[in-house]
């Protein structure tokens, strides 16, 4: 019996700014790679953070952040996620969140996105 890792995620927790994110829910099985992507308009936030919340647990946990271009992680999100992004610029916004090696159950989580401005 495959193993599948469930990934959903809403919407982005911002001020009055349209955040869009892709796919809205994804099932995948173990040892895929899947990446999560969030995109709005509001040219000057330029930072993007990123969030799991896993089932039974009220903890929101910081998996990074991209300012610019500048990604960090979190020490226990070094592995197996990758945050992407460029957010300098006048342009749109797009930052991804990668997971490879998907392993449940500690993948199955709801992800989010934030945006605003860097501090
Ligand atoms: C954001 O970037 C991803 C590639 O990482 C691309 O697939 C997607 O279409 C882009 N979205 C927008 C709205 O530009
Ligand atoms: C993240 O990036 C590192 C270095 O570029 C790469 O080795 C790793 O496979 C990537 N992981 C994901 C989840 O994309």
């Amino acid at each position: 019996m495959p193993t599948f890792i469930f990934l959903s995620w809403l919407i982005g927790v911002c001020l009055a700014v349209d955040v869009h994110q892709t796919p809205s829910a994804i099932i995948r099985r173990q040892g895929d790679k899947v990446q999560l992507v969030c995109t709005h308009e509001k040219t000057d936030y330029t930072l993007m953070q990123w969030y799991q919340k896993s089932p039974g647990d009220q903890a929101l946990k910081r998996i990074g952040h991209v300012s610019y271009s500048i990604v960090e992680h979190e020490k226990s999100f070094q592995e197996h996620f990758n945050i992407t992004g460029d957010l300098g610029g006048e342009t749109a916004k797009n930052g991804s969140l990668f997971i490879d090696d998907l392993k449940a159950p500690e993948h199955t989580a709801v992800y989010y996105c934030a945006a605003s401005y860097a501090h």
